[in-house]
Order: C-alpha cells, then structure tokens, then sequence
C-alpha cells in the first residue's frame, strides 16, 4: 500500500486545458457567426430567405458567443490556473470544476439551438430563456464554490490581486444575472420580464453596463494582472496602484448603466448620475491600463521580439483608447450623435477585439504549450502572422465603424433651412454600404487569425502531452 499523504499534490489542469481548448473553439464559432451579420448587413440577401439565418437571430447568437462561450471559457480557464498558482494548492473539489466546466457547454449549445429558432427574452446579452438561465446560475454557483474553496484552503496568507479582479466579476456577474432574468415563465421557452416599462430598461442597462465592466472588464484585468507580469518576467508596476485601480473601479462601474438611456424617458437626473459616473470612470481605467503598461518598463526591449507580449500590450492599447472613447461618448451632447449608429458599434469592437480579443489570445498562447508540456507553441511566426493579421482587421473594422457613424449622426441630424431633414433614412443606409464591406474585410482578417492560432494550438496540443504540474511550496509568510 503506498501512503497517499506522501505523494506530492499537483495541480488540478484538466478544467483549465477543456476551458482553454474550448475558448478557441467557439472563438472561431463566434467570430464566423459575426462575420456572417457583418456580410448580411452590406448584402442583405445572403439570409436566403432562410428564417434562422436571419440577421435578427443570428446577432444575438453570435454576441453571446463570442462573450459568454469564447471570452467565458478563456477567464474560466485563466481564472482557474491563476487561483491555483496564487494560493498554492490545488483545485477545490476537481469533480465540481469539472460539472461546470459541461453544464457551461451544455449552456452554450442550448443558446446555439433556441437563438435561430427565434426563442429570446428581448434583453440584449440576456436573451436566453427561463429553463437555460437557471441553467447558467446552477453552472456559476458550482464554479464559485470551487474558485473560492480554493482561495479559502490558501496556503499563502496574501490573495494575489488577480483573484481579487476574478472573485468580483464572479459575484457581480451572479447578482446581474439572478436580478436581470427575473421572470414570469409562460411556457417552457416563453416568459415575460418581473419588471415593466422604464424600470425594466434600467435594470437590463445596470446588467448590461455591468456585463461590460465585470465580465468585459474586471475579469479580464485579473488575467492581466497575473499573464503580463509572467510573461515579461517583471513584477507588476505598481502593487498600491492595482489595489486603488480595483476599489475605484468595481465601484465606480456599477452607477454607470444609465449612459445607455439617454434621451429615453428614463428621469432626467438619473441620466446625469450615468453620465458622471461615466467620466470618473476614465480614473481607474487609466489607471489600471498604465499599471499593465508600465509594467514593462526597463525591458520594453522585449516587445521587439516576443509577440505574446505585444498581443498583451497592444491589448491594453485599445483598452485604454475604449476606456477613453466610452466616457466621452456618454457626455449627453456627444450621445444625441453617437447613440443609434455604428460608432457606438466601433467603440464595442475596440474594447472587444482590441482588449477582449487579444488579450484572451496571448494568455491562451501563454497558457497552451505549459498545459500541454511543451516549452513553446508549435510555430512562433504563426503567432506573428495572428499578431498583424488580427492587429490590421481591428483597425479596419474600427476606423470603417467610426467614420460611418458620424457620417449617418451628421446625416440624420441635418435640416434644410425650412426645417425639413436634407437627407431620407435609405440615403444613409447606401452612403454606409462601403463602410460595411470595409468593416467586413476587417473581420475576416481578424477570423483568418483566429483559424491561424487554431491550427497551432492544435499541432501544440497533439504534439505534447497532458502536463502534471506539482504544488510549489508554500510560500514563507
Ligand atoms: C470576426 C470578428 C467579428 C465580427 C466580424 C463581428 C461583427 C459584428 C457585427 C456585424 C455586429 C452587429 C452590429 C450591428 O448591430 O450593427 C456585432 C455586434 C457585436 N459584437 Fe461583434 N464581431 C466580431 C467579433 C466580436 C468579439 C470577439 C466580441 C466580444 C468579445 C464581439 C462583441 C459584439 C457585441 C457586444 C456586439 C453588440 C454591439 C452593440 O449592441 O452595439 N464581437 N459584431
Ligand atoms: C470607461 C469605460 C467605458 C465607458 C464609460 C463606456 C461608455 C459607453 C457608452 C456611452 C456607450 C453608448 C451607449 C449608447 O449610446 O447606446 C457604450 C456602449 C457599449 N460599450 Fe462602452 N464604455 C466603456 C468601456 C467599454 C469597454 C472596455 C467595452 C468592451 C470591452 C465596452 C463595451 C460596450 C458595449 C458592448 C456597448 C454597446 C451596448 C449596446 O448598446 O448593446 N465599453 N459604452
């Protein structure tokens, strides 16, 4: 009989290489569904008169994909190495990570099934329905018991600020998701919102809003707080600073929401409350990208020839410039021109494909070839060529969005001297045509950069081997 007590523990990966491997694939899933709309909206036929490839069912299927299925399984993935690494134990109840790890597949698979049939509550990023939403909170409460067992059986006395950024998206995005899918079921894919009217548009934008600044944000600056000082082998820049940047910005995020209600019939006063909230936000934003940045500094030399550091920093780029960009877009002024037009779609896709994207890209490339027991991904230029392939389609895509929306604001907005509008709603519709086949190349590089890395987190993984990596010592207190 051997004596188990003696046997080194080791870390729990197999939850962390099915959440990495999955990433990218609903990564690809995601983006080609994104691809398709973008196609669909500069021509319009390519839906063949086919119901469930119509472009109001695939939208939503293709935002939750890309958030809940891609940006999810890459923070459960990272999340769950990082806890481990950090409190220097394994996971808590293995067997629970693993239940959620298939209940949060089975999610998603529900949500690619009822979302082009055309079953949907109406509440963007809440779309799915009553049965699939107990679903998500019974898949999120098991991965809460085992992420903060975890940090509860630490053997290090300090917890890592990462799991500070991670535990409050956890509770956060719980919260969120209980309030906002509250509902009176009528049928088994059919319900009807607890809230009514003006209320149940503030409580879907504090969801939404915090959908971005928890899931979108918070959890995604755990991953760089732990992923960007590993892999410029350099402390972070400032530790003081990372815990200001937290306090300030899980609280500043949650009065925010009502920047997405301008001009309704939302109360006036409670707009303003939106709008200067919003602006205190660019503080902590800031804040927060210059500590990422910064934490480079006296090794910016690195950058030259390691392209997952550059994925990493050019991440923060695009945070910094969609944390710059969101609170002037929220001043109410700037609001009645950007709001209802494709800016507000350029400034979700610099947060999204800029910082969201890459950001998951380069602590995926991170990740692999140690999850699999290799010293490096199977081929360093393809992760160069993924670099300036998804690098150029971000700008494309954003810089078409922008200009097309100031354009349709200014063309909406311009009145004839007798007070009648100088241009019909159809005019600008075909004066964006060329912007949206612009934006649609742009996504297409980007999707071709993720098939890319695909390939090579493929020929990584069959290549290695399933690597068991040994607890590190505790360390001294
Ligand atoms: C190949 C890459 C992608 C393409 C081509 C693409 C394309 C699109 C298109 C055409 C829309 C609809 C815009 C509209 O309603 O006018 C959209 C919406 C959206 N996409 Fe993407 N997308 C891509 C990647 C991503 C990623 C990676 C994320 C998140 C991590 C994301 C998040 C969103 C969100 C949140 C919306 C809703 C925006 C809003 O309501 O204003 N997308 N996307
Ligand atoms: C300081 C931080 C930010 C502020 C103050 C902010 C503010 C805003 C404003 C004012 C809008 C337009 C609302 C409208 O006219 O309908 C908006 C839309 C949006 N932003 Fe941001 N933003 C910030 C950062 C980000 C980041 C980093 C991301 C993504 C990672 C993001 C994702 C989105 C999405 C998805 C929408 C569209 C929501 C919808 O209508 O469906 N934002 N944001």
């Amino acid at each position: 009989m051997t004596d188990k007590s003696a046997q080194p523990a080791i870390y729990d990966d197999t939850v962390v290489r099915q959440f990495s491997i999955m990433a990218v694939v609903w990564g690809v899933v995601g983006m080609l569904v994104g691809l398709i709309i973008a196609a669909q909206l500069a021509w319009p036929e390519l839906n063949f008169g086919i119901p469930w490839l119509s472009y109001g069912r695939l939208r939503p299927l293709h935002t939750n994909a890309v958030i809940f299925a891609f940006g999810g399984c890459a923070l459960f993935a990272s999340s769950y190495y990082v806890v481990q690494r950090t409190c220097h134990v394994p996971l808590f109840l293995s067997k629970l990570a693993q239940f959620h790890f298939w209940t949060w597949q089975l999610v998603i698979v529900a949500a690619a099934v009822t979302l082009p049939l055309g079953f949907t509550q109406g509440k963007e990023y809440a779309e799915l329905e009553w049965p699939i939403d107990i679903l998500i909170a019974v898949s999120w409460v098991a991965y809460a018991i085992v992420y903060f067992g975890t940090i509860g059986m630490r053997k290090v006395r300090h917890i890592y600020v990462a799991n500070w950024f991670f535990g409050s998206f956890i509770l956060a995005v719980a919260i969120l998701h209980i309030v906002n899918s509250a509902a009176i079921p009528a049928g088994m894919l059919k319900s009807y919102s607890a809230y009514a009217g003006v209320q149940d548009a503030m409580v879907q934008w504090w969801y939404g809003h915090n959908a971005v600044g928890f899931f979108l944000t918070a959890a995604f600056l755990g991953m760089m707080y732990y992923f960007v000082p590993k892999q410029a082998e350099r402390p972070v820049y400032s530790y003081r600073l990372s815990i200001v940047h937290f306090w300030a910005l899980i609280f500043t995020y949650m009065w925010a929401g009502p920047h997405h209600l301008h001009y309704t019939a939302l109360p006036d006063w409670t707009q303003s409350i939106g709008m200067v909230f919003s602006l205190i936000l660019l503080a902590p934003s800031w804040g927060g990208m210059i500590n990422g940045v910064m934490t480079l500094s006296g090794a910016w030399h690195k950058l030259r020839d390691d392209p997952i550091l550059r994925f990493m920093i050019v991440s923060l780029s695009f945070y910094g410039m969609s944390t710059f960009e969101g609170p002037m877009m929220s001043i109410k002024t700037v609001n009645s021109l950007s709001h209802y037009t494709d800016w507000t779609v350029g400034h979700v896709h610099s947060g999204a494909l800029g910082w969201v994207g890459l950001i998951s890209m380069g602590t995926l490339y991170y990740l692999i070839p140690r999850l699999f027991g290799q010293k490096k991904m199977h081929s360093v230029p393809a992760i160069e060529l993924h670099f300036w392939i998804s690098t150029i389609g971000i700008v494309l895509y954003i810089a078409a969005m922008w200009i097309a929306g100031v354009m349709q604001g200014l063309m909406w907005r311009a009145v004839n001297a007798d007070g009648t509008l100088t241009y019909t709603f159809v005019e600008s519709v075909k004066a964006t045509y060329p912007f949206y086949v612009v934006r649609f190349t742009g996504g297409l590089l980007y999707l071709t950069g993720m098939l890319v890395m695909a390939w090579n987190v493929w020929m990584t993984a069959t290549s290695g081997r399933a690597a068991r990596v040994p607890v590190a010592a505790p360390a001294m207190a």
